[in-house]
């Protein structure tokens, strides 16, 4: 059994630093700067404890096959990537945001199967489909947008926070699909063999974002 406690925080920073912010409110902190840094993992001020920088999807993978002990990351990221190798004991209650369905202002006629872009597939088929509405759905990485203004697509599955990208762009929020924030997940296996280190983080954890 490898002996050091991995941790994997999603990189960018808007995510990355409260996060980070986190993590020091228990005490924990980097030894480096990881934004000054092409580095992807770092020693932290706790001896055998790391911190791993990823993708926010790749968090969720790392965590689910054990190479990451814990992670922080978005429920949005959590529900589209499924999986059940991690528990998700704690609500961080950062990067708070919303997974809506958005469209034109003035949408016009509308065909009978909808056309949605997004890069949620997985979290706008299942919307969809418990509606019991047939929908084409069109993947799309960024800048989604830009679909129903184009014609690419009649309307989008994507995160909101102020609402300024969707005005910009004359679009209009058209209804909630799931409030998100960050969660802390933990491999299934580290917490039962890692109990001593891992329940303890946890408790830090809820004890600073209660
Ligand atoms: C997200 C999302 C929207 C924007 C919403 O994009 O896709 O475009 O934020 O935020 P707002 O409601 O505050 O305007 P992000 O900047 O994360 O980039 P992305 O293209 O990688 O999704």
């Amino acid at each position: 059994m490898k002996s050091h406690i991995t941790i994997a925080l999603p990189k960018g920073s808007r995510a990355l630093a409260p996060t980070l912010k986190l993590l020091s409110s228990i005490g924990i902190n980097p030894v480096e700067d990881i934004s000054r840094s092409r580095k992807l993992v770092f020693d932290t001020n706790r001896a055998g404890l790391k911190l791993m920088i990823l993708r926010g999807m790749d968090v969720a993978t790392y965590v689910e096959h054990g190479i990451a002990d814990l992670g922080m990351t978005g429920k949005d990221v959590l529900l589209e990537h499924g999986g059940d190798g991690f528990y998700e004991p704690l609500d961080l209650g950062i990067l708070k945001c919303r997974i809506m369905v958005a469209g034109l202002k003035n949408e016009g006629e509308l065909p009978p199967r909808l056309k949605i872009a997004t890069k949620f597939i997985n979290i706008a088929r299942r919307y969809y489909a418990e509606k019991g509405v047939q929908v084409d759905i069109i993947k799309l990485y960024g800048a989604m947008e830009l679909a129903p203004v184009t014609g690419l697509a009649n309307r989008i599955v994507d995160i909101v926070e102020t609402g300024d990208t969707l005005k910009a762009n004359g679009l209009v929020s058209m209804a909630l699909i799931v409030d998100i924030s960050t969660r802390l997940i933990v491999n299934k296996v580290s917490f039962k063999t890692r109990y001593s280190i891992v329940q303890p983080l946890i408790e830090a954890l809820a004890e600073v974002t209660r």
